[in-house]
C-alpha cells in the first residue's frame, strides 16, 4: 500500500508529479457494490490541482458510479475519500460540494421551466452560502474572471445571448453547456464532467474539448472528464484512467495508455474511429510525431 500518493502518477513528460502541488482528491481503494455486482472494484486514484484527467472505458465499466462515489452521490461500500485534506468518506453530496467538488450528470439536470440565467443564479446562491473557510479565492477580486457573475459564466459557456429563454427552449447540446455553467456557478475547485459531449456533432465535440481546456487553464480548475469520444479526449487530456469491469486497468499519459495491451483488448480496439484501422497507436497525441500522411491516417496533432 502506498503512503506516497504523489509518486503514483507521472506528468506527460514522464517525470513524477510535483509533490508540492496540492492533492485535491484522494480516492483510496473505493469499492461500490450493487448486490452481487461490483460496479467499482477497489479503485485508487489521486487528483492534483490543475490536472485535466480523462476517464474512459466500456459501457458499464463503472465510470459514472466512480463519479457518484467521489461526489458523495453514492455511498461507497468500502474505501476512503479525502477531498481538500478532509476525510469525506460517507458524507453527503453537499459536503463534497462545500469542499469544491462540482459535477455534471450523464443525463443533464437543469431546471426546465426556469430561465437559463436563473439556472446559473441557482448555483451562485450555493457559492454564496459556502462557509468562509471553504471560499477558495479569498476576496471577490481574486475569483477567476469567468466565475464572478451569471453574465461572465454565460459568456464563457457561450449561452449569453440565450439568457432569458427558459432552459426547456434550448437545444440538448446547449443544455449540456448550461449544466456545466451551473456546476461552475458553485465556484468549484474540482469539476467532474460525465459525457458532456454525448450526442454532440463532431464540431461541437471539438468546441466542448476546447471549453474544457479553457476551464482548466483560465479558471484554476482541476477537471476529470468521462467521455466515449476517445480520440478527442486523448488529444486534450494529460492523463487518462481506464476502467474495465469496475477495475482501474491503466492510469498514465495518453501516449502510454493507448499502447497498453490490456487497454487495447478491453476497450480501445473497438473504440477507434473509422480510418484508424491501424490500431490505437494511430491516434496522434500531443507530443507524438505525425505518421505518414494519407487517406485514413489519424488527424494531426494540434
Ligand atoms: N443504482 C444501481 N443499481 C444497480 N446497478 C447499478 C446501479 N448503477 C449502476 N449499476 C451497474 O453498475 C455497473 C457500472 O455502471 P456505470 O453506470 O457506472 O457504468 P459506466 O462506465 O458509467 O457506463 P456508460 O459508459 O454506459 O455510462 C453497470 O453494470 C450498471 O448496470
Ligand atoms: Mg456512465
Amino acid at each position: 500500500m502506498s503512503s506516497e500518493p504523489h509518486l503514483s502518477h507521472t506528468r506527460p513528460d514522464g517525470t513524477p508529479h510535483d509533490p508540492r502541488v496540492p492533492l485535491l482528491l484522494d480516492a483510496h481503494e473505493v469499492t461500490v457494490r450493487f448486490g452481487g455486482l461490483v460496479a467499482v472494484d477497489a479503485v485508487s486514484a489521486q487528483f492534483r490541482a490543475g490536472e485535466l484527467v480523462g476517464i474512459i472505458g466500456p459501457n458499464g465499466a463503472g465510470k459514472t458510479t466512480f463519479f457518484n462515489a467521489i461526489s458523495g452521490v453514492q455511498l461507497p461500500t468500502s474505501g476512503r475519500l479525502v477531498a481538500g485534506g478532509r476525510n469525506l468518506t460517507g458524507r453527503k453530496p453537499h459536503r463534497f460540494a462545500a469542499h469544491g467538488v462540482a459535477r455534471t450528470f450523464q443525463t443533464p439536470r437543469t431546471f426546465a421551466e426556469m430561465r437559463v440565467r436563473d439556472n446559473i443564479e441557482f448555483g451562485l446562491k450555493f457559492a454564496g452560502r459556502r462557509p468562509r473557510k471553504y471560499v477558495f479565492w479569498g476576496d471577490e477580486e481574486s475569483v477567476p474572471w469567468a466565475l464572478r457573475t451569471p453574465q461572465s459564466i454565460l459568456k464563457l459557456i457561450g449561452l449569453d445571448t440565450l439568457a432569458d429563454l427558459p432552459a426547456a427552449a434550448i437545444t440538448p447540446s446547449q443544455q449540456r453547456l448550461l449544466e456545466i455553467g451551473m456546476a461552475l456557478a458553485t465556484r468549484p475547485k474540482l469539476l467532474l464532467l460525465d459525457e458532456v459531449a454525448a450526442g454532440l456533432t463532431e464540431g461541437e465535440i471539438e468546441d466542448m474539448a476546447r471549453l474544457i481546456r479553457r476551464m482548466r487553464d483560465e479558471l484554476d480548475l482541476t477537471v476529470i472528464w468521462i467521455e466515449h469520444a476517445v480520440t478527442v479526449l486523448l488529444r486534450h487530456v494529460e492523463r487518462v484512467i481506464v476502467l474495465h469491469q469496475g477495475r482501474k486497468i491503466a492510469d498514465g499519459p495518453p501516449a502510454e495508455v493507448v499502447r497498453d495491451r490490456e487497454v487495447i483488448e478491453a476497450y480501445l480496439g473497438d473504440e477507434m474511429e473509422p480510418g484508424q484501422e491501424d490500431g490505437p497507436a494511430a491516434v496522434l497525441l500531443p507530443g507524438d510525431r505525425p505518421g505518414p500522411a494519407g487517406p485514413g491516417r489519424a488527424r494531426s496533432a494540434p
